[in-house]
């Protein structure tokens, strides 16, 4: 069994309302169910955490270095952009992470394209909407399963 960990940063709160032509109409509360049930389907836990606050977002990685947690899901929001403090949360607790976006941002403005957490990543899943966060969810239980087996 493993544990991990979904953090999804600032306006990820308004899902299901915020632009839904760009993020879609599920809310959060509709993915954060889905991904416990997928974790608890594979006999996994997932502990969930949103804020609109950079700190709050550090303190919650902080807490996670002593909660065993075997990889963060990872949507920083705008935080992406700007945030080193967030990029040095997660090198100084050595935690691994998968960075989600809903929306491709590649495709969009030109602020977006540049991610203070993509190289620190295991890997980045972009584009795919809500269902992003699910494929994530996978590959998260993949890698922990092939990390139980070269112990
Ligand atoms: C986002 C993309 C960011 O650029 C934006 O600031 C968000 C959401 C996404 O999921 O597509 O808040 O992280």
């Amino acid at each position: 069994m493993a544990h991990f960990l979904l953090l999804n940063g600032p306006n990820l709160n308004l899902l299901g309302t915020r632009e839904p032509d760009v993020y879609g109409h599920d809310t959060l509360a509709d993915i954060e169910h889905r991904l416990e049930a997928r974790a608890g389907e594979h006999g996994h836990s997932l502990a969930c955490f949103q804020s609109n606050s950079e700190g709050e977002l550090i303190d919650r990685i902080h807490t996670a270095r002593d909660e065993n947690i075997a990889c963060v899901l990872f949507n920083p929001g705008a935080f992406t952009h700007t945030s080193i403090a967030l990029r040095d949360a997660l090198l100084g607790t050595g935690l691994a992470c998968i960075e989600i976006h809903l929306s491709n941002t590649a495709q969009r403005e030109a602020f977006r394209h540049h991610s203070y957490i993509a190289d620190i990543a295991i890997g980045t899943i972009t584009g795919f909407g809500a269902h992003g966060y699910i494929l994530a969810m996978d590959a998260a239980m993949a890698r922990a399963a092939e990390t139980t087996e070269e112990k």
